[in-house]
């Protein structure tokens, strides 16, 4: 498996990739790789000749020093799990090498970013919206493949490549879950063993939401109170928000007449975790 440390050595690779007319699957990553990312992986693999794998913890994409200085980075367990997974290349950039002295230019996100994870987190999206396209300039891919547990993350990118003319297909990837439903996430390592336990008010609460509407209730207000019934009988739990919104331009809906994506985000101690479902009529 070949590691590459500089965007120029990572481009150099990648144009003799296309050269030879391989197509090029790319899943972006901060590492802590987990089930979740392997799922990712592999789809990759099912459609492109080569997949390479980024690990950067991008410091521009977080609000809280904090929850950087936490993120969790097995590096060496992160390498064997590529190699082990047949990965063809890790792209792992240093910070300095992403964003040497007077970087000064960022992707200016419009409307999809500003609620829900952009209401909680300002900034992110900017930082996550010039990261991915600092590492599509590198790694040049055809296709790339990001999971739906960050559903927003992958609007406000799909709408970027179209925006910007990236010639990149983007592939939403379905969450992969534990057997209790907890959606995998690098962050639930973070989580005590009662933390854990009371994490899964979250899957919960998207179920029970899913389960009023089979029973027939469709008005988002009546939805959003059921859930928010099952995350306060969770006294470690705090939830941020509950919004039923239209999967295209994420915007609230009174009532689920047509598809919708149902999100949630909830603090466990002091781990934010996040999830969202489909719900169609
Ligand atoms: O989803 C993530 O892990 C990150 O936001 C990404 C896309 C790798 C950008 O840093």
């Amino acid at each position: 498996m070949l590691i590459f440390e500089s965007p120029s050595a990572m481009t150099a690779w990648s144009s003799t990739q296309r050269s030879d007319h391989k197509t090029i699957g790319f899943v972006p990553t901060m590492g802590a790789l987990h089930d979740g990312h392997l799922m990712l992986i592999h789809e990759a693999q099912q459609v492109s000749d080569v997949v390479v794998v980024s690990i950067f913890v991008n410091p521009l994409q977080f609000n809280r020093r904090d929850d950087f200085e936490h993120y969790p980075r097995p590096a060496a367990l992160d390498l064997e799990r590529c190699r082990e997974r047949g990965v063809t290349a890790v792209y792992a950039p240093t910070a300095d090498a992403m964003y040497p002295g007077g970087f000064d230019t960022h992707i200016e996100v419009g409307q999809l970013a500003q609620p829900l994870e952009g209401a909680g987190r300002p900034g992110h999206f900017r930082g996550v919206a010039t990261v991915v396209t600092k590492l599509f300039n590198a790694v040049q891919p055809h296709a790339a493949f990001f999971g739906e547990k960050d559903f927003q993350q992958l609007t406000v990118i799909k709408r970027m490549v179209i925006d910007l003319d990236m010639p990149i297909n983007i592939v939403g990837c379905v969450t992969t879950r534990e057997p209790d439903g907890l959606a995998l996430s690098s962050r639930n390592a973070r989580l005590s063993t009662t933390q854990r336990d009371a994490a899964i008010v979250v899957p919960e609460a998207l179920a029970a939401i899913c389960a009023a509407h089979e029973r027939g209730i469709t008005l988002s207000r009546e939805l959003r109170d059921i859930a928010t019934h099952v995350v306060r009988q969770e006294p470690l739990a705090r939830l941020e928000y509950i919004d039923i919104v239209d999967p295209h331009t994420l915007h609230q809906v009174d009532a689920v007449n047509a598809e919708v994506r149902v999100v949630i985000a909830v603090w466990v101690g002091d781990v934010r975790l996040i999830d969202n479902i489909a719900l169609s009529v």
